[in-house]
């Protein structure tokens, strides 16, 4: 692998991420954003993003020189052997994948790009989109590459660098080729393809996860009915290699930045070709059904009512790690809970500031205080540590509601609390 010239355009988690970590790989990398402010944090080593591993990486690359940040695309890209495109692409009108902000950049530098420089999305786009940017770009000396990336929130460094596979796809198989071995030494196997296919992996893949956790969720339900554990019938399918052990913890639901925007748009493109994709819609479906059931515990450990119940929520980002509060089904649990008349204390490590409907405390303890119902909405490992002695002496009620199965429930009944968890037995 030779140090190549590259520009990333957009730094948020993906960009950002990208930019360091091909830095560290030994690139000259240029990261270019449309924040002045955040450019200029950046520029000064300063990361707003909780990623463990980010803010050294951009450290060490200012440091070492490998690493820039700037204003202005068209500038950066003059003597660029590659642009990744990693700006946002949000659910747009109708739940279709909202590419503006690709069709922008694109727009912005398409005629400046030097003569067989590669431009590749990173961000998630349609199938057909590499094909789209290749006719707005209208230039046969620039061939456009997918490559999607496939890291999670909270450890996308790790990811990043130790990925289980890289996936490029371009209709120049040179050029996707010369994209893969910007990756270097990282032993991963490479799948080149065509742009289509190397679009569709990334939805295929982030949508069989949401299924999975759907499918999973839907388990917990019959364990509920049926009196069995989901931890213990999760473990069991979890041996079986051809289903794995992981992904397979029922909550209040999927959500962050990518599940939900990605399963509707691949839903709205199927319907576009006239398949109606029948297992994925169900299982959106089934996604708010399980909101709509976890709100209806908490209702039931309220003693059947909403109104004027005070309820303590541990958690609001849509999982651990991360402060982010994007489509995060502890934050649409709350909100469900406090429209239906419920007066919301809530904490998360990661979280602070006002959210409406709710008062945000920066203290574990306080939420607990007159509390008739504690709920855990987010998997954080601090909240299994906390003193539950404390908290059920702060209580009004004497209930616990686990939407993550994360507490012991053994510890919550000698603190004299009883507990509930999702698709497992009552302890009471
Ligand atoms: C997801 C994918 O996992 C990444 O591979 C992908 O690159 C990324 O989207 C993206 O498209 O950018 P992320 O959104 O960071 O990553 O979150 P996940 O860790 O996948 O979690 C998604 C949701 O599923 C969360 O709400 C989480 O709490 C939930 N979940 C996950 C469960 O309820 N149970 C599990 O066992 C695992």
């Amino acid at each position: 692998m030779s140090s190549a010239r590259i520009v990333v355009v957009g730094t948020g988690y993906v960009g950002l991420t990208t930019g360091a970590c091909l830095a560290s790989l030994g690139h000259r990398v240029a990261c270019v954003d449309v924040d002045v402010a955040k450019v200029n944090r950046l520029a000064a080593g300063r990361v707003d993003i909780l990623e463990p591993g980010l803010a050294e990486l951009v450290s060490r690359g200012l440091a070492n020189g490998r690493l820039s940040f700037v204003v202005g695309a068209r500038e950066a890209v003059r003597g660029a052997e590659g642009v990744f495109l990693c700006v946002p692409t949000p659910m747009g009108a109708g739940g279709s994948a909202d590419l503006r902000a690709v069709e922008s950049v694109t727009a912005e530098i398409g005629d400046v790009l030097p003569a067989g420089c590669a431009l590749i999305t990173k961000s998630t786009v349609p199938v057909g989109t590499a094909k789209r940017i290749q006719a707005m770009v209208g230039r046969d000396d620039v061939p456009v590459v997918s490559n999607p990336e496939f890291l999670r929130e909270g450890t996308a460094v790790r990811d990043f660098l130790n990925p289980d596979r890289i996936v490029v796809g371009s209709d120049s198989p040179a050029a996707a080729a010369w994209v893969g071995q910007l990756y270097g030494d990282l032993a991963a196997p490479v799948v080149v393809a065509d742009a289509a296919s190397a679009e569709l992996v990334k939805y295929a893949a982030n949508c069989f996860l949401a299924l999975k956790l759907s499918y999973v969720n839907s388990i917990a339900e019959l364990c509920e009915r049926l009196g069995a554990d989901i931890d213990l019938v999760t473990e069991g399918m979890g041996y079986d290699r051809r289903i794995g052990r992981t992904f397979l913890k029922p909550g209040p639901g999927w959500g962050g930045s990518c599940l939900p925007k990605d399963t509707s748009a691949l839903a709205k493109v199927a319907e576009s070709v006239d398949y109606d994709f029948r297992m994925l819609t169900s299982a959106i479906d089934e996604n708010i059904a399980q909101r709509d059931r976890i709100v209806a515990k908490i209702a039931g450990a309220c003693g059947g009512t909403l109104a004027g119940a005070r309820i303590g929520v541990l958690g609001l980002a849509f999982k651990a790690g991360t402060n982010d509060l994007r489509d995060s089904p502890a934050l649409a649990v709350s909100s469900v809970l406090g429209a239906l008349g419920a007066e919301i204390t809530a904490y998360d490590p990661a979280v602070s500031g006002g959210i409406a409907g709710m008062t945000v405390v920066d203290d574990p303890y306080q939420v607990a205080k007159d509390a008739d119902v504690v709920v855990v909405l987010t998997e954080w490992a601090e909240f299994r540590t906390l003193d539950w002695v404390a908290v059920a002496d702060a209580m009004e009620g004497d209930d616990v509601v686990d939407t993550r199965n994360l507490l012991d429930p053994r510890m919550i009944l000698d603190a004299g609390l009883s507990w509930q968890g999702v698709g497992r037995p009552r302890a009471a």
